[in-house]
């Protein structure tokens, strides 16, 4: 690789809050769409009535106030009540990060990302509520193929609000372009198979299944070249090659879980699932198209980022 004026960058120094913030909101988010994840799967979308006050043994509630015997009642109000609690702690932890931008002055580009983290978190859950109290099969859709996007955005918070990111100085490189580019595709093309997915899961229809196969080869073009191109950078642009390492990982994890999550639904348990046996390998995939997604958007992020157009070309 040909690449000038590189100097290594620095790592995350401890105790930096909005980047801690912004780091924890990303973990909690991954039980939450492992939980939402299994509503979906155990068609367990209306296991608990109501949003912001339910209905319980003990009458209406405040969700916050929803009794432990009915949560751990079976496997459906648990799923649905856990992923709701879950994205009260992910909103609570999305506040704190702006609060954190805002209080210790840090820089304009972590003030606005945590911003726009937290207002999308806000309307990921106002969407939720709706698909409940609407008990509406199209706002479920739309719930778990935007939840997706909310995660990418969750990322896109903790790079921008990273050290490592404010300490980063591009330098020229000769496939600079090609790569923003290529890294753009694989992220779009990942998003589309999201949404194909979310279809497919959310309808059955075959037409969605064909969609999504045939966007498999889209998106393996796309993310393959990718990894390999990034796990060719060394030195001071080695946190690209990690980058492209992780991708590499995770690409063939979610090509394995697709096609146990098809043989799941379409051979051995059928669509509705009835308990963490069944639910668990679709659950997974859908994780899997988060992360993917997630580390998409993270190298494109990074490619911008560490490297520019050589002068002249
Ligand atoms: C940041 C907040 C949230 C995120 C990122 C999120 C994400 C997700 C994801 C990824 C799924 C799986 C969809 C699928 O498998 O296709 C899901 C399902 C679901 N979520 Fe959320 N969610 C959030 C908040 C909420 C809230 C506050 C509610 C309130 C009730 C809610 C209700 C649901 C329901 C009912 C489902 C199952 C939809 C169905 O019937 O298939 N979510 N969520
Ligand atoms: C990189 C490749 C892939 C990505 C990014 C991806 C992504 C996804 C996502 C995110 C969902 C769930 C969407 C939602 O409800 O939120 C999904 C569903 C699904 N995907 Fe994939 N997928 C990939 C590859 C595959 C492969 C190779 C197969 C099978 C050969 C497959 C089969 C399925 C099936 C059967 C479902 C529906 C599962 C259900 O009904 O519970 N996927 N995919």
């Amino acid at each position: 690789m040909n690449a000038t004026q590189v100097t290594a960058l620095p790592s995350t120094p401890r105790g930096d809050a909005t980047h801690t913030f912004a780091r924890l909101v990303v973990w909690a988010a991954l039980p939450l769409i492992l939980f939402g994840g299994s509503v979906t799967s155990l068609d367990a979308g209306m296991a608990v009535e109501g949003w912001l006050t339910v209905e319980s043994s003990q009458g209406e509630r405040l969700l916050w106030l929803y009794p432990l015997e009915d949560w751990f009642r079976n496997i459906g109000q648990f799923v649905e009540h856990s992923h709701r609690m879950v994205g009260t702690v992910v909103g609570l932890l999305a506040i704190g990060a702006v609060v954190a931008a805002f209080a210790t002055g840090a820089s304009q580009a972590a003030r606005r990302m945590t911003t726009i983290a937290l207002v999308a978190v806000c309307v990921q859950g106002t969407i939720g509520g709706f698909r409940v109290l609407e008990n509406s099969p199209q706002l479920a859709f739309l719930h778990g193929a935007l939840g997706q996007a909310v995660f990418a955005t969750l990322v896109a918070a903790a790079i921008v609000t990273s050290p490592r990111w404010s300490a980063a100085a591009p330098v020229a490189h000769e496939s600079a372009g090609s790569l923003k580019s290529l890294a753009t595709r694989a992220t779009a093309t990942v998003y589309l198979m999201i949404v194909s997915g979310a279809w497919l899961r959310h309808t059955n229809d075959p037409m969605a299944l064909a969609l999504h196969l045939m966007l498999l080869f889209v998106v393996l073009a796309s993310v393959v070249l990718l990894f390999k191109r990034l796990s060719g950078f060394d030195g001071g642009l080695s946190h690209l090659a990690t980058s492209g390492r992780r991708l590499g990982w995770i690409i063939k994890a979610q090509v394995v879980l697709g096609v146990l999550a098809l043989m799941a639904v379409m051979v051995w348990y059928g669509p509705s699932a009835t308990g963490v046996h069944d639910s668990i390998l679709p659950t997974l995939h859908v994780l899997g198209g988060a992360l993917l997604l997630g580390q998409c958007l993270a190298s494109r992020m990074w490619v911008g980022r560490l490297l520019k157009q050589e002068a002249g070309s």
